[in-house]
């Protein structure tokens, strides 16, 4: 494992480059196995999540051929296999597997997939989409010959699911009505790299039709869209230590209720068309709920909370309502909170931050802890750090860039 070792308490500087989004990166990926074909992917990020998805994508006879960040993927001659049981357990996106492998095979292995365990990670909105397509379950099987499009009704919006139900009706025979699915903007990514390999999905009011087409997709084309939560994670940077960052190739309306919620904490915007910058200091406090697409994005709470512990605030997430395991690691570093259970939300308390070694909780919680490791004086470890290069490009290359003393080690 390697951990990062950071000297804090440096004013932060600069522009950094937004890679392309881990999570619109890998249901991407996983919907390869819908095309029969060449596809074309630029902007993949070489990060831990997208590495574990190419393997098991090798493991059914994908041919791969990466360089740098574009990829050229062959799905002409694939085989049904059961990919190794440890790279399905590293990811929570291998849960596409259920739509992906179920559509190109005609079944699919139900596993627990892996993923931050910051909550409970159900899979009930995913299998009853399949079961609303002609899909039937046998014991740890989900097998269907054939799948006709149907009506899917989300009552609470998940990503995942609205994901498997997308790769599930494209090559279903009839039509799909999609409701209740998630706006996110790599929902809509993936969404348009389908439509480049032949599919027939469009977005309307409040629902996706998707005319299936009743048989595998050619080979599609894309370039992998900015990640919003990098981007989110580095401007909180920019406040926490009295700096001033750019972080550019952003897309401002991908950070959802992001960035209003920055603003109304007295961190100066400058908002461009595909670059934002943040400076000044945190003046007031702040009580954020986060909430699906175009709300606060759960995946950027664990972070905020760092801002909160320099003027106080509370924090509500209506997504995950149990995720704030982190808040024990950032403890470590002098933030005070109250954890509210029963309303699923936390009180920050204004605090004094201290440097300290932690274990990175999970890939959020873990980018949280290295956020407070940057703005407290002195010298702090981040151990497990491969929680965090999961979901993060290039860290200990873009952070010392912007003027932080960070290394990236082996765990001794
Ligand atoms: C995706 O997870 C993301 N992961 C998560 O990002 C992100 O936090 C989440 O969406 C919400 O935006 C990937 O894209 C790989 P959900 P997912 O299904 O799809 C409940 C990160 O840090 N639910 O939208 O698993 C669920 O319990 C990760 O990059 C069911 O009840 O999230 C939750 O309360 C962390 N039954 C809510 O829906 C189901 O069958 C939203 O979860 C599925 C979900």
């Amino acid at each position: 494992m390697k951990k990062f070792v950071v000297e804090g308490g440096r004013r932060l500087c600069g522009s950094v480059k937004i890679s392309g989004a881990k999570n619109a990166a890998l249901p991407i990926l996983f919907s390869l196995l819908l095309t029969r074909g060449e596809s074309y992917v630029e902007n993949l990020p070489d990060i831990g999540d997208v590495r574990v998805a190419l393997a098991i994508l090798s493991s059914y006879g994908v041919k791969l051929r990466r360089t740098g960040e574009s990829l050229i993927a062959d799905t002409r001659d694939l085989t049904d296999a059961e990919p190794d049981e440890s790279l399905v357990r590293a990811i929570r996106a291998s849960s596409y597997l259920l739509g992906g492998a179920l559509a190109r095979f005609g079944r699919v292995t139900i596993r627990s997939y892996g993923g931050c365990n910051f909550a409970d990670r159900p899979i009930d909105m995913h299998l009853s989409a399949a079961e609303a397509l002609g899909a039937l379950r046998d014991g740890d099987q989900l097998c269907a010959q054939t799948l006709r499009g149907g009506r899917i009704v989300f009552e609470k919006i998940s990503v995942g699911a609205t994901v498997n139900a997308l790769l599930l009706a494209a090559t279903a025979q009839g039509m799909t009505e999609i409701y209740g699915a998630a706006k996110e903007p790599h929902v809509g990514a993936l969404i348009s790299f389908l439509n480049s390999a032949g599919a027939d999905i469009r977005e309307e009011e409040g629902s996706l039709t998707v005319h299936g087409t009743g048989g595998l997709l050619s080979g599609g084309r894309t370039a992998i869209i900015p990640d919003a939560i990098e981007a989110g994670t580095y401007l909180l940077a920019a406040p926490l230590t009295g700096g001033e960052i750019t972080v550019a190739g952003a897309i401002p309306s991908h950070l959802g209720g992001f960035l209003p919620k920055l603003r109304e904490s007295g961190v100066r915007l400058k908002i461009g068309e595909n670059e934002i910058t943040a400076s000044g200091l945190p003046t007031s406090s702040v009580c954020v709920t986060a909430s699906p697409h175009p709300g606060f994005p759960t995946d950027l709470q664990p972070q905020f909370s760092v801002l909160l512990s320099q003027v106080g605030g509370r924090i509500r997430d209506s997504v995950f309502p149990e995720r704030f395991g982190y808040l024990s690691a950032l403890s470590a570093f002098g933030v005070r909170s109250d954890l509210q259970k029963q309303n699923g939300s936390a009180v920050i308390y204004p605090s004094e931050l201290k440097n300290s070694i932690v274990y990175s909780p999970d890939l959020r919680g873990g980018a949280a802890c290295l956020l407070a490791a940057l703005a407290a004086e002195g010298e702090s470890e981040i151990r497990a750090a491969d929680n965090i290069l999961r979901g993060y490009l290039g860290m200990q290359e873009k952070l010392p860039a912007l003027g932080a003393c960070v290394a990236l080690r082996e765990e001794t």
